[in-house]
């Protein structure tokens, strides 16, 4: 058996003991024993004990998923007893939880774990023999696991495929885009993070022989892709497209009239994500527009963002985006929002137009 359940402290804090490769029917009898302590509590907190653990079966990964999806705000406290090497084993159990404060105790520690889980539990109790509804805070987006060279090794790997894998299903979206954000004849627009161009083509366009359309990619293949392909459409005299990154963007103060992001945001990990925004107020004019088309998890409890989150979890070096608030990243990063909109590729993408003030 790998999993065996203890309660402490009135059974706000739940002991899972785990030893041996953990398997989906372990999550069976773990799940309505969570399920039944958190109605009665609200907020729980949990002890993981590993002994001896080897890790988990395919099958218990996704009922892992399954359980974070349910419980992932319910539990605001994960102490892990163990062994450093099983460290690893023990982050990715406790990825989903990303609202819980986690921390790993040596493996003899399980005393000072338990005090801290015990100090200040502040789940609501019971009121007059009702169950208390756990109080429902919003999700926050996953981390990004992968580093800036990953992504750039990632993206140069795929870029001769990228239009196969992708342009079906973003292709649509990302003109909704480019409507929201009307490039106007003799303006100078950038675009962040441009694959493979298509958007690159239309701005040149939009913008006309007098205007100017900058890029700015971290892939060097996607460069070189994205070169060809608006030569190729003949727009090549007024774009200018060069390798960087978007944390820093190689252009003067108010510069420019517009930016447009497509499918790149949600490849910041959560910090970066304003550093990134403030670069694009820095580098637009005042009144300059910016339209940021991405992953949306306004959906809330939208099955298929658990899934992609799964996905994104567990295969990081397939799937390095993850579901993000685009709006509320536009507002906190200084502009005020002109219109939003949400549309449907197969998951929500929320489609964004701020302005700089
Ligand atoms: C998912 S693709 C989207 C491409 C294009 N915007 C579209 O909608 O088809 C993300 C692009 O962002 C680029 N990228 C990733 N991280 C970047 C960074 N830190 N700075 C600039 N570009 C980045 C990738 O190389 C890739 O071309």
């Amino acid at each position: 058996m790998a999993v065996e359940i203890r309660h402490e402290a009135g059974g706000k804090v739940l002991e899972v003991m785990l030893t041996g490769t953990l398997a989906a029917h372990d999550y069976s009898r773990l799940v309505p024993v969570v399920g039944r302590l958190v109605r009665r509590h609200g907020r729980i907190r949990l002890l993981v004990t590993m002994n001896d653990f080897h890790g988990w079966t395919a099958g218990a990964l996704w009922e892992d998923t399954r359980f974070a999806a349910r419980h992932f705000g319910d539990i605001d406290r994960i102490a892990f007893v163990g062994r450093t090497k099983w460290q690893r084993g023990m982050a990715t159990f406790c990825r989903p939880f990303t609202r819980a404060t986690v921390r790993y105790f040596g493996g003899t520690a399980s005393k000072a774990a338990r005090t801290w889980l015990e100090a200040g539990a502040d789940t609501p109790r019971r009121q007059r023999g009702r169950a208390v509804q756990p109080e429902r805070r919003r999700s926050v987006p996953l981390p990004v696991f992968q580093t800036r060279d990953q992504t750039r090794a990632f993206y140069n790997k795929i870029s001769g495929v990228y239009d196969l894998l992708a342009d079906r299903s973003e292709a649509p979206v990302r003109r909704a885009g480019l409507e929201l954000l009307k490039a106007r004849a003799g303006e100078k627009v950038l675009e962040i993070g441009f694959g493979t161009g298509h958007s690159l083509v239309r701005l040149a366009d939009a913008v006309g022989p007098h205007g100017q359309v900058l890029g700015l990619d971290l892939s060097d293949k996607m460069l070189a892709v994205a070169t060809a392909n608006v030569a190729k459409a003949g727009v090549g005299d007024r774009v200018r497209l060069r390798r960087g990154d978007a944390a820093h963007l190689p252009y003067a103060d108010g510069a420019l009239d517009a930016a447009f992001m497509s499918f790149t945001l949600e490849l910041f990990d959560t910090p970066e994500i304003p550093a990134v925004l403030s670069e694009c107020r820095r580098v637009l004019r005042p009144g300059g527009r910016i339209v940021v088309v991405g992953m949306s998890k306004e959906g809330g409890r939208d099955p298929l963002i658990a899934v992609f989150e799964w996905a994104h979890r567990h295969f990081p070096n397939f799937l390095d985006c993850r579901p993000i608030f685009v709006q509320e990243a536009l507002e906190a990063g200084g502009f005020s929002i002109s219109k939003s909109l949400t549309k449907r590729m197969w998951i929500p993408v929320e489609i964004v137009l701020g302005i700089k003030p």
